[in-house]
């Protein structure tokens, strides 16, 4: 037997006992003729105490850095305990000890403050996982996944596999694509996701389908996006949206209860799209604090049939000020308890939306003292009853200060949404501890694409229209006559039968209730351009089995990659993959993507003729 005990066991009640322990060297330290050393596993460390009866033995055998060890000896209560460790107690008299394997200097040390960079430890990922933190970061991944498999179990979700070779599956990224050999010339795609498989399921009746599934998609990388990654894909036949949320409302709040002790017992909060891209400034607001944008020019905008307060701006109409007056948007924020800030933290908030990734001109900031007295950088144009007003319009306290972005309308959403984070980051709003959970609802169905002047689908092309604005979509040529009005066209307020699960200001899931019958899939297919053709070559199955009896469906996939390092206080999902790839999509370890040999060239009958 090669061990006993774990390195992570032995505790007080254990002294005595004679034990046999296998792991990893930590550290030797040599203290006169004694020697610790300190072994590691996963469960834990242990302190291993050599005296000098075998200090011959250790001088024929020195022992390095992860070395893998075999140590029997007895437990003993320590005299300089460690009550930072849970082993921290005890520590084992090594009577006998046996080198099982050396190693090589490792190229970092394997501790939780490592010194190996990022490519380092990439390169060694083997090694990168044998530290606390990264094995920390798995084990957290492991335990969302159990809680996600017993709760949908529990519902009577169903685990279907589906195929990895497959036909293209658009998702909007593109496609990694394989070579057939027995069919030269031809591919296959790896699945975006496994979208049309589950609506095939839905047909053939698993009404509640689940799967912990691999996705892949060949778009640029950020640090929340891996070219593999891994979704929990689930669809449900019979329901409709409320059905969908309540059910998965339900998943992660299990998941949080399993995996971090916490008890989310209030209803997910629910916005629009709309109102978010206005409140907001994006689709996937962090709603852990406040500061809501104040939507100054177009203060009439509505929301869910909710007119927002119309009177209070002043700045709806010609002010004299150039800049607010040739803007086609004028967004502010109140910054809690910053009219104290000095000229130079102003100019610096003014610098950072100067900044290329912001691309603003500058910003007007209005201090709103204590004693309720208001100074802006644009008192000529503004008397103190008007900054008050706009005050009151971005919702600000007396000891804020107000800053104001003006310019065209998606790139000053854009800056305020950065904006408003960045201020919030620097306030400390932004608490790893803390998780707050929305639905943002009602999405567009359509975005236009400009480079081909068509509509492309927002989430995905089997996403059905809201069910009032079917007629609308039917009933309309989804010709774009004029680019420039393509806001005029109906289609670009058809709203979306789709939802997104925003925590903490990240999307970690989407889905929608899907198109179940052909004709209404058929133009679809053709609102995005594809003639008949086409739509027979790509979806012909899908539309194929539409005609035996499909149910209504719908469903959604949560991001597991992103849901567990959000849960795990981290910005970057390859933490919480065992093997990831860089920034480039190169797998720094196994040294892939690399050039295949002339071989299975020959085999796949293919010529590499690179383009450039
Ligand atoms: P969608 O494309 O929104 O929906 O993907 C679902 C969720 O997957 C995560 N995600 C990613 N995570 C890491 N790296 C990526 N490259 C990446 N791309 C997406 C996000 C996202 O919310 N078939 C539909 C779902 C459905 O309609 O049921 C789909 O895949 O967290």
């Amino acid at each position: 037997m090669y061990r006993t005990h774990t390195c992570g066991q032995l505790r007080l009640s254990d002294v005595k006992t004679q034990v046999t322990l296998a792991g990893w060297v930590q550290t030797v330290r040599k203290f006169g003729s004694i020697t610790f050393v300190d072994l590691r596993d996963r469960y834990g460390i242990t302190q291993l105490l050599f005296n000098e009866s075998l200090n011959d033995n250790l001088e024929n055998q020195p022992l390095g850095r992860e070395f893998v060890l075999q140590a029997k000896g007895v437990v003993n209560e320590r005299s300089n305990k460690n009550l930072n460790i849970p082993t921290g107690e005890v520590e084992i008299l090594v009577n006998e000890f046996t080198i099982l394997n050396r190693s090589a200097v490792p190229p970092f040390s394997i501790q939780d403050d490592t010194d190996g960079g990022d490519d380092l430890r990439m390169k060694y990922r083997f090694l990168d996982l044998r530290r606390n933190a990264v094995k920390k970061n798995l084990e957290l991944r492991y335990a969302v996944n159990r809680s996600a498999r017993n709760y949908l179990h529990q519902n009577g979700f169903m685990d279907i596999e589906t195929p990895f070779l497959i036909k293209s599956t658009p998702e909007g990224a593109r496609d990694f694509v394989v070579p057939s050999r027995m069919n030269p010339g031809q591919f296959y795609a790896l699945p975006q996701s496994p979208q049309t498989f589950k609506q095939l399921l839905m047909v053939s009746g698993y009404d509640r389908y689940y799967q912990v599934v691999k996705c892949f998609r060949d778009e640029d990388l950020r640090a929340d996006r891996q070219p593999e990654f891994t979704q929990i894909d689930c669809e449900m036949a019979f329901v409709e949206q409320e059905d969908i949320l309540e059910m998965f409302e339900g998943l992660i709040k299990a998941i949080f209860k399993d995996v971090k002790g916490i008890d989310y017992t209030e209803k997910v909060e629910r916005t629009t799209w709309e109102e978010a891209m206005w409140t907001y400034g994006n689709d996937k607001p962090d709603i852990r604090f406040g500061m809501k944008l104040g939507n100054l020019k177009h203060p009439s905008t509505v929301f869910s049939g909710k007119q927002a307060e119309v009177s209070a701006s002043p700045l709806a109409g010609t002010t004299g000020f150039g800049v607010f007056d040739n803007a086609e948007t004028i967004l502010g924020i109140a910054i809690p308890g910053a009219a104290e800030y000095t000229r130079k933290q102003v100019d610096e908030l003014t610098e950072w939306v100067k900044r290329p990734q912001v691309g603003m001109q500058g910003l007007v900031n209005i201090r709103y003292n204590s004693d309720g007295s208001l100074k802006s950088s644009v008192d000529k144009f503004f008397n103190e009853d008007q900054l008050k007003a706009i005050a009151n319009y971005c919702n600000a306290q007396p000891g804020d200060l107000i800053v104001v972005l003006a310019g065209k309308e998606e790139k000053t959403r854009k800056a305020a949404s950065q904006l408003r984070l960045e201020l919030a980051q620097r306030l400390g709003l932004r608490k790893d501890t803390e998780f707050k959970l929305l639905w943002v609802l009602d999405f567009p169905l359509f975005e236009y694409a400009e480079e081909e002047n068509r509509w492309v689908a927002r989430h995905h092309p089997f996403t059905s229209p809201k069910p009032d604005q079917i007629s609308v979509m039917i009933n309309n040529d989804p010709k774009i006559k004029d680019a420039d009005k393509y806001l005029d066209h109906p289609y670009a307020n058809i709203k979306a039968n789709a939802y997104d699960m925003v925590l903490n200001g990240n999307e970690i899931g989407g889905g929608s209730i899907r198109i179940f019958q052909r004709e209404l899939q058929e133009k679809m297919f053709a609102a995005l351009g594809m003639d008949e053709h086409e739509q027979q070559h790509k979806f012909g199955f899908l539309l194929g089995a539409f005609e035996y009896g499909a149910p209504p469906h719908g469903g959604i996939a949560f991001g597991f990659d992103r849901l567990c390092a959000i849960l795990g206080g981290s910005e970057s999902i390859r933490d919480f993959i065992a093997f990831p790839k860089n920034n480039s999509g190169r797998d720094v370890m196994l040294d892939a993507p690399g050039t295949i040999d002339e071989k299975q060239f020959d085999e796949l009958q293919i010529r590499l003729d690179l383009k450039s």
